[in-house]
């Protein structure tokens, strides 16, 4: 019998998360991963909180029997995640005019929408700004969902091109599902101000667009709250969409897989609907969610001393990335860097969309053993005081030559 996989072509490594292994590849000491969007604090590595530490130790104690969960997931845990995303005291909430499910990551939020949006509701149009996090259009495809891009990034003015975006939101079939970052543009680290939410909520409403927001960065620009401002105005707008939430950043627990989609409807009863839709789609791919992530978040979640100290864990994270832009900013500048880089403390989250060429991010990995993004994304959190110079100094060198 002929070879089934004779003519399979192999994928490309995957843009992110492959300068992962080529980083741990590389032999020289002075190398550094701003690759990846993972947390690293100034030794380099990635923390445990203290909260989940704690939250380790009580469930370990508690040797819970590791039998299936609800295919929605933790009810509990679902519910505190609401009460994140919308506050506590939220209309949303209050009426359970949401369901919320348990997901694998941010990632699996999304795909688990986007399948629910094709299967159960007909989508076949998706969008996504220009530029985005590489990993949004391929979930739309694999959903069976055409992507289309609309314009977000303005070079020129280092800032968001806002009237292009709306141009372009315009120009959408009705029944579009069009992803939003809600904050921590990624790549960009270029967000949009609370009035231009507004209009793209507006905006959404007349031409009968889906709003499929993406926060996988809560806690990481401002605070846990200021954060949610754009889902916040979306669940008073009484418009329904989508929201997807990650707690691999804000808890530090990437390889736990935790994150949760949202649904917001009118009515209750409509939410209940679209939960059994969330849960056979869920069924059928990955039957039901991880356990143990889940209770480590529900844990901190669902006490207010708990929630207080990991609140304060987030805002030192959030912290140590706002002075890693600062003297990165600072080192470019002393290094003699040909271009201007006060525009990274203009940028909120993890990543700095830099204006450095594919080329000149190749060039960093091989001569200066510095992993990035080909499309010049880098992750500020890979940054301490220990090697922010040499990673300055590396770039006027690439921007000069
Ligand atoms: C990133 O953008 O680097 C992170 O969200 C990790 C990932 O899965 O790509």
């Amino acid at each position: 019998m002929k070879d089934f996989f004779e003519n399979l072509v192999s994928c490309p490594d995957d843009p992110i998360l492959s300068q992962t292994w080529r980083y741990q590849n590389d032999p020289r000491a002075e190398k550094v991963n701003l690759g990846v969007g993972m947390y690293m604090d100034e030794s380099g590595r990635t923390p445990v909180l203290d909260v989940v530490k704690e939250a380790e130790e009580v469930l370990a104690k508690e040797h819970i029997p590791h039998t299936y969960i609800p295919i929605s997931g933790l009810q509990q845990y679902d519910r505190l995640v609401q009460k994140l995303v919308f506050g506590e005291q939220s209309e949303v909430f209050e009426t359970g005019r949401a369901c919320t499910v348990q997901t694998l990551g941010g990632t699996g939020a999304l795909s688990l929408g986007m399948t629910f949006l094709n299967r159960s509701c007909g989508c076949t149009q998706g969008a996504s700004s220009i530029p985005t996090w590489g990993n949004h259009n391929d979930i739309m495809a694999q959903a069976g969902l055409q992507v289309r891009g609309y314009r977000y990034y303005d070079r020129e003015n280092a800032g968001v091109d806002f009237s292009g975006m709306i141009e372009d939101m315009k120009a959408m079939p009705a029944g579009t599902v069009v992803v939003l970052h809600a904050c921590c543009h990624n790549p960009t680290g270029y967000d949009l101000s609370e009035s231009q939410w507004h209009e793209v909520i507006d905006v959404c409403r007349h031409y009968n667009l889906v709003p499929f927001l993406d926060m996988a960065y809560q806690g990481f620009k401002q605070g846990l709250n200021e954060d949610a401002m754009a889902v916040r105005l979306f669940a008073k707008s009484g418009l329904t969409f989508l929201a997807a939430s990650s707690f691999s950043k804000s808890f530090n627990l990437y390889g736990e897989r935790v994150g949760a989609l949202t649904v917001v409807t009118p009515s209750a009863e409509e939410a209940e609907r679209v939960q059994s839709h969330l849960k056979s789609c869920a069924r059928a791919d990955y039957s039901n969610p991880p356990a143990f992530g889940g209770r480590i978040v529900e844990y901190v979640l669902s006490d207010p001393e708990r929630f207080a100290r990991w609140e304060q864990e987030v805002a030192g994270m959030r912290e140590r990335i706002r002075l890693m832009r600062r003297m990165l900013a600072e080192e470019v500048k002393k290094a003699g860097a040909p271009r201007d880089f006060s525009f990274v403390e203009r940028q909120a989250g993890m990543f700095s969309f830099t204006g450095l060429t594919p080329e000149q991010i190749d060039r960093l990995a091989t001569d200066f053993g510095i992993y990035a993004v080909r499309n010049g994304r880098i992750c500020i959190c890979g940054l301490n005081q220990g090697n922010v110079r040499y990673v300055a100094q590396s770039f006027a060198r690439v921007m000069q030559d």
